[in-house]
């Protein structure tokens, strides 16, 4: 099967309902996209298909055939989308874990609603859970890379 990740082209020889996840880290070392759960509840592994955030965990590799899948790597060319720049300079992350999940849901919300309101982003936020309970500076680095 093949697909597009970060803009280039992957021929993958695999059984098709392997997790997306374990392609991304295990075969493809693209190891920004981490292993919360696995079970699609905590968004740690979300990654964006064709631009839509997606749980990669629970998304088998042959629902991707043919399409654009877009890590944390891929999210800028030069690393520094708004949001990581935002990041770094709220001071976002605690452990870090959930960090990279949390930026890429932040990066789908502004790619559709680019001044979102509190109640928004907490909307478009609610399925990633962070343990160190940063949810406070993810709002307002989200909130400064509207600007
Ligand atoms: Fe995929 Fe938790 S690891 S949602």
């Amino acid at each position: 099967m093949s697909f597009e990740l970060n803009g280039q082209r992957q021929e993958l020889s695999i059984e098709s309902d392997t997790p997306l996840l374990w392609v991304l880290r295990d075969v493809l070392n693209m190891n920004g996209t981490k292993f919360g759960c696995g079970m699609g509840l905590c968004g740690a592994c979300t990654v964006h298909i064709d631009g839509e955030p997606v749980r990669s965990c629970s998304m088998p590799i042959n629902a991707v055939a043919n399409r654009r899948v877009t890590t944390i790597e891929g999210l800028a060319a030069d690393g520094k989308h708004p949001l990581q720049r935002a990041w770094v300079a709220e001071n976002v992350p605690q452990c870090g874990y959930c960090q990279s999940g949390q930026i890429m849901s932040a990066a789908a919300l502004l790619s559709k609603n680019p001044d979102p309101t509190d109640a928004d982003i907490d909307s478009a936020m609610s399925g990633n859970l962070c343990r160190c309970g940063t949810y406070g500076r993810i709002r307002k680095a989200i909130k400064s890379a509207s600007k």
